[in-house]
């Protein structure tokens, strides 16, 4: 073939590779409200800067006819382009191409892309959009799911995962974005299962839509399967984006960091009377996260789940830093089983990826019941230890009320290798709240509400201020709410250079 008419070829099949499935199916898909494979990578990526790799992959399955369904880059668009002007792979599978279902060949361009991040060290970012492994294909489609699971556990904790759903993903298909560090849905046009409502109708005879069995809502609010759930595909990209900005590239990176106008010193008077007079009363710990962080930019990870803790990410100077908060308006703040295993695995990613933690304390213990107990509190309140106590980036403590029992050790009490520990006025810190701790030590000793009222004034001079932690040297310094910030700040400059190593071993036992 001349020079001239292989150029004329090769136009010629990257517009066949850019119509997908065709002008039909890129109409029904704006008609569902979703936007192409290739659309969404615009919208997430920085204007111009993608890098289109394997567009001219064909499959080479022959089953049922497959050969007349050839589409060259077969329903998954691979690359790499910038976001904010940081590198980032990108994987978009093409529900217009064969329903997007994953192929031999198709998933080879997303291994090799994975493959390449990881040499690299870049995030990865998986668009999914597809019916599954593709039937006709038979193992070589399962085989390909596979290959792409083994990469995301060889990624973990190397390079930041990070996972869209933008339409069906059932089946094993769900196993790679649970693999990953985030996953974002959008409302009422992707839903993720094992397996759909037929199959369900007809094992356990429930009828349930797939709305219902595995859609946004249900991921971000009930299993916590998802992080985050938008509207539309336009805001879940931008959103996406946003989040970006917070991490890394990869695990030999330092956290990115971003100039900015916010002085450190920047006091804030409103939090001095943030906590309540009366213990019992709850207060939104968020007004702290979002009065410390830069900007009050505060990006939080998965809010509609165990909305009992909150998670994200600020800045301070300008730097990432990974906020873990109990918040007293939801269960009064009580750490149980979804809470524990939800800032667990925000406490692993910081880790993992040299973002400094800092956590808020306000926690009346862990959640008391039969629900919570034979489900497993134990092991999973164990996560959330062994997070804090694995984790050798820096760390930094502030409680501003309630830090008892357990819950305190937990959250990331000085026993746990934290570095700096700090407690506002209204502190308190002890082994349970007043009234219950009385009812045990004097059961049965004391014959008036007038006595029971004498021992909790007398147990709450004891151990109702930070003073007593404060002797011991398990609290660094109390300070002012208003200063909140800046002491933070001065803190993590000090730490920025901490280095602390675990012992060598070939893997932890995490309790799972
Ligand atoms: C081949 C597929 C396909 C698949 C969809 N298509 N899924 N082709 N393999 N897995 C094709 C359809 O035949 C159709 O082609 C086109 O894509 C669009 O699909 P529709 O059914 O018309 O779209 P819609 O009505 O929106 O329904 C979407 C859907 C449905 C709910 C995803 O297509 C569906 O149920 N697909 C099968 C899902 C499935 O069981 N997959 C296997 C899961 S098991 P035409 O040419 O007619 O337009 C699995 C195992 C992985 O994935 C294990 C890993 C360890």
């Amino acid at each position: 073939m001349r020079q001239i008419e292989i150029i004329r070829e090769l136009e010629s099949k990257r517009e066949r590779a850019r119509l997908g499935g065709g002008q039909k199916r890129i109409d029904a898909q704006h008609e569902r409200g979703k936007l192409t494979a290739r659309e969404r990578i615009e919208v997430l990526l920085d204007a111009g800067s993608f890098e289109e790799f394997d567009m001219f992959v064909e499959h080479r399955c022959t089953n049922f006819g497959m050969e007349e369904t050839k589409t060259p880059g077969d329903g998954c668009v691979t690359g790499h382009g910038t976001i904010n002007g940081r590198l980032v792979f990108v994987y978009s599978q093409d529900f217009t191409v064969i329903g997007g279902s994953l192929s031999e060949t198709n998933a080879k361009k997303i291994c090799k892309l994975m493959d390449t991040a990881m040499k690299v060290g870049a995030p990865v970012i998986g668009i999914n959009d597809s019916g599954g492994a593709r039937i006709q294909e038979g193992v070589d489609s399962l085989a390909g799911f596979a290959e792409i699971f083994q990469r995301n556990v060889l990624a973990s904790g190397v390079i930041p995962q990070i996972s869209l759903i933008m339409g069906p993903c059932a089946g094993g298909a769900v196993y790679s974005p649970a693999l990953t560090d985030f996953t974002v849905m959008v409302r009422g046009t992707s839903y993720m299962f094992v397996t759909g409502p037929d199959v369900v109708k007809t094992v356990t005879h429930e009828v349930v839509s797939q709305e219902d069995l595995g859609g946004a809502d249900c991921h971000t609010q009930k299993t916590g399967v998802a992080d985050l759930a938008f509207d539309n595909d336009i805001e879940a990209l931008q959103q996406v984006r946003r989040l970006f900005n917070f991490l890394p590239l990869s695990n030999r990176e330092p956290v990115p960091q971003r100039p900015t106008n916010d002085p450190a010193d920047r006091v804030e008077t409103s939090l001095n009377t943030l906590v309540p007079a009366n213990p019992n009363k709850p207060y939104n710990i968020k007004e702290l996260l979002f009065r410390v962080v830069d900007e009050n930019d505060f990006f939080e990870i998965q809010p509609d789940y165990a909305k009992n803790i909150v998670v994200g990410f600020g800045r301070l100077e300008g730097h990432t830093v990974g906020f873990v908060a109990n918040q007293p308006m939801y269960l009064a703040g009580c750490l149980d089983i979804d809470a524990s295993r939800k800032a667990a695995r925000f406490v692993r990613f910081c880790d993992a990826f040299n973002i400094p933690i800092v956590s808020f304390v306000d926690v009346p213990g862990f959640m008391p019941g039969t629900n919570q107990e034979h489900n497993g509190l134990i092991k999973h309140g164990a996560k959330l230890l062994y997070a804090y106590a694995e984790a050798t980036v820096p760390k930094i403590t502030v409680i501003t009320r309630k830090s008892y029992g357990g819950a305190y050790i937990v959250m990331g009490s000085k026993h746990l290798r934290n570095d700096i520990n700090f407690a506002w006025p209204s502190a308190e810190i002890a082994v349970m709240g007043p009234e219950g701790a009385v009812e045990i030590i004097f059961r049965g000793k004391l014959d008036s509400e007038e006595a029971v009222d004498e021992k909790v004034k007398e147990y709450r001079e004891k151990f109702a201020s930070p003073f007593a932690a404060a002797s011991r040297g398990y609290l660094d310094d109390i300070i002012r709410p208003q200063n909140t910030r800046w002491r933070i700040c001065r803190a993590l400059t000090i730490l920025r250079k901490k280095q602390v190593e675990n012992p060598w071993k070939k893997h932890d036992n995490l309790p799972l």
